[in-house]
């Protein structure tokens, strides 16, 4: 079990620190169990999510068999207290079944917290909060586990688990406050509560044909990461970002408070909450978003893939990186016509199980995206074909059959629902710890100025340096969720000015994010040195392509040394003195959050995990 005893770790005295298991301000299991009544017996002792494969029993054996073949799944991971989209370290490895008889090594829950309260209402949340405090514990808040930054993981922690959490979704047909009325938003919305799902918004949006603002995969959390940290949605072109759409919070403080946040009250938390990032100002339980008409979509695809048997390899893919480097060109001509959507590259044949692409990109290496574009005129079709035919299409002839093949499709949907349950990406694959992934924004001036520069950063973000031992999958997500509704500058009406999220989005049109993935069996060496390429080499190319924006906090790099800069912008100082207010203690901790370097992480020995003291 992970909260044996280990010596090293009673060095961490109290005041500097967060307990931990083996120590002996840790709480005794008396108060473990006074909690566990506090909450109504919905106290959980945490195991690693694959012990089963470690019973060495037939029972074992077929529960560990079901683990294996849900890995992927995010579904199942999240309903897991311990369970992770994105683990930070494997403490606890499944075991591939024909070596079950004899399994070795050990399993234990590493990273993960020691024990969960299955929170079901605002009470069950400030008895975890209160139990922390009292006994100087680390607090996790985890909703659905998909974060890719280890935000919702926490050795030696207590966590405050959501998934649970009473979690209806109310139908607002015209939105009307009665408490505040600088919220002037007269049209749709809903208040969702707790831990439910964008798919369950999207079902309720769709049916009334209405558009929401929410993430690609079903599977996220509405409430809180996505919506706290900003969240791209296939519609912020045209809407803005979900943070955008919040009219109001419910949020349970690290006091133990209830309160609202909105135009009128608790403005500086609204502002926080708003893109300021999740599991930093307090618990949020519910929000209520603005919902918006549906209108008919027309959607671009494209493929570009380098030819299987091309005699000159090295030309074909500098043929790709010009293609790519052209089709980049056009995004902010593109988004400015209203297409939006997204698209993806890499060189060579990609094995990442977040790629999503078209089979022949995926063996090939390649380029494709989907774009869509709201349009509920008649002639929507003949427009957008006559636009990206003049823009796109007639520059990328010349390269077709060079090597390369190009194809492009067209579709029309009725809806922005049927749109998106027909064409957006089906349920992400997740579940792989050897990953390196880093983003920036591009705005309109280093996707066109400069093509030469745009190659550069092409060429380096999409291989390894040759200093990473182990050839890894790299492929480039390539949102174009910016643009538009994005740019306007969130000055009216007065619901928006309270958006703390990063000022380099209202700049923004594409999100690049180039990730690496290792198979699960390579060595700790080579992620390590592939970790330092992305933070470091990659991250550097677009930085010095676009100095002046940013990276998106929900899809950054963990390691990013210059978070709060890039993460947050200028909003970094203002979001710190709120977090200082609101949670004087930071009794709330996240790697990567505002206010978290106040504390530093001290790794177990050959971990990249451990408890956490005081700066
Ligand atoms: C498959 C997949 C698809 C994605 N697609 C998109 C996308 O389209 N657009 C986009 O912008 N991002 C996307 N993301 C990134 C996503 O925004 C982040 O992973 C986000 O952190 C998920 O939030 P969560 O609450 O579901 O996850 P969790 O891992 O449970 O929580 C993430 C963070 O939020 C905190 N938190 C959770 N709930 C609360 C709460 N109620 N109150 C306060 N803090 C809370 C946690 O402490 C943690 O710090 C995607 C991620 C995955 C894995
Ligand atoms: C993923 O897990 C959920 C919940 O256990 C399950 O309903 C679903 O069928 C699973 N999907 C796959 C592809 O196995
Ligand atoms: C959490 O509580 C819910 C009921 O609110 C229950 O269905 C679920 O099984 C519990 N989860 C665990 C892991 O105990
Ligand atoms: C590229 O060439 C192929 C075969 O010659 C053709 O089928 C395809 O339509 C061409 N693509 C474009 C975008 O013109």
């Amino acid at each position: 079990m992970a909260w044996v005893a280990l010596g090293v770790l009673a060095l961490v005295g109290r005041s500097f620190g967060t307990g931990v298991p083996s120590e002996e301000c840790w709480p005794s299991l008396t108060d473990w169990a006074e909690l566990n009544d506090a909450v109504s017996g919905k106290l959980i002792r945490n195991h690693p999510v694959a012990e089963p494969c470690y019973y060495g029993d037939d029972g074992g054996r077929r529960l560990c068999e079901r683990i294996v073949d849900q890995w992927s799944n995010s579904t199942f991971q999240s309903l897991q207290p311990t369970g992770y989209c994105y683990p930070l370290d494997y403490a606890c490895p499944i075991v591939s079944i024909p070596e079950l008889e004899h399994v070795q090594g050990d399993c234990e829950l590493g990273p993960a917290p020691v024990y969960t309260i299955n929170a079901t209402e605002p009470e069950d949340v400030v008895e975890g909060i209160q139990f922390a405090k009292q006994h100087n514990l680390r607090l996790v808040i985890k909703n659905t586990g998909h974060d890719l930054l280890a935000r919702s993981q926490g050795y030696g922690s207590l966590q405050i688990w959501l998934k649970y959490f009473q979690d209806d979704i109310e139908y607002h047909e015209a939105y009307q406050s009665l408490q505040c009325e600088r919220i002037n938003w007269a049209g749709s919305a809903f208040t969702v509560r707790g831990g439910a799902l964008w798919g369950d918004l999207y079902a309720e949006a769709f049916k009334r044909n209405l558009i929401v603002v929410g993430g690609q995969d079903p599977t996220v959390g509405v409430i809180g990461g996505y919506l706290q940290g900003g969240g791209h949605s296939p519609a912020s072109r045209d809407f803005g970002l979900a943070a955008d759409q919040v009219l109001e919070l419910k949020v349970v403080l690290a006091s133990g408070e209830l309160v609202t946040a909105n135009a009128c009250e608790n403005t500086d938390l609204f502002f926080a909450l708003r893109g300021g990032g999740g599991g930093t100002y307090g618990v949020v339980v519910s929000a209520t978003l603005k919902a918006h008409p549906s209108s008919p979509v027309v959607t671009h695809s494209l493929i570009v893939y380098p030819l299987p048997n091309r005699k000159d390899p090295l030309a074909t893919t500098m043929a790709l990186v010009d293609v790519v480097a052209e089709i980049l060109s056009v995004y902010p001509a593109l988004s400015d016509a209203g297409f939006s959507g997204y698209a993806g590259w890499g060189v060579d044949k990609i094995d990442s199980p977040i790629a999503g692409a078209p089979a022949p990109v995926m063996e090939n290496g390649g380029y494709s995206h989907a774009f869509a574009k709201l349009d509920s005129s008649n002639d929507a079709m003949e427009t957008a074909q006559s636009f990206v035919s003049a823009t796109l299409m007639q520059r990328l002839r010349a390269y077709n059959g060079s090597g390369l093949m190009i194809s492009e499709s067209w579709e029309r949907y009725a809806s922005f629902g049927d749109y998106f349950t027909a064409a957006t990406r089906a349920q992400q694959k997740v579940g792989f710890s050897k990953m390196a992934i880093t983003s920036r924004l591009l705005d309109k001036a280093s996707l066109t100025m400069d093509k030469g520069r745009l190659k550069e950063m092409l060429r380096i973000t999409s291989t390894n340096s040759p200093d990473v031992p182990q050839k890894a999958t790299i492929w480039t997500m390539l949102f174009l969720v910016g643009g538009g509704k994005m740019l306007s500058n969130p000055t009216a009406p007065i619901t928006d000015r309270y958006v703390g999220a990063h000022p380099a989005w209202r700049q923004a049109y594409l999100l690049a994010i180039p990730t690496s993935i290792l198979p699960e069996g390579a060595d700790d060496g080579s992620l390590h040195k592939m970790q330092e390429d992305t933070t470091y080499r990659k991250t550097d190319a677009m930085r010095a392509l676009a100095p002046n924006t940013g990276s998106y906090l929900n899809d950054g790099d963990r390691n990013n040394p210059w978070w709060q800069i890039d993460f947050f912008g200028d909003n970094y100082p203002r979001l710190r003195a709120i977090k200082d207010e609101y949670d004087p203690d930071h009794v709330f901790y996240c790697p990567t959050c505002v206010g978290s370097e106040v504390w530093t992480e001290v790794p177990l020995g050959g971990r990249v995990y451990g408890p956490l003291c005081r700066v």
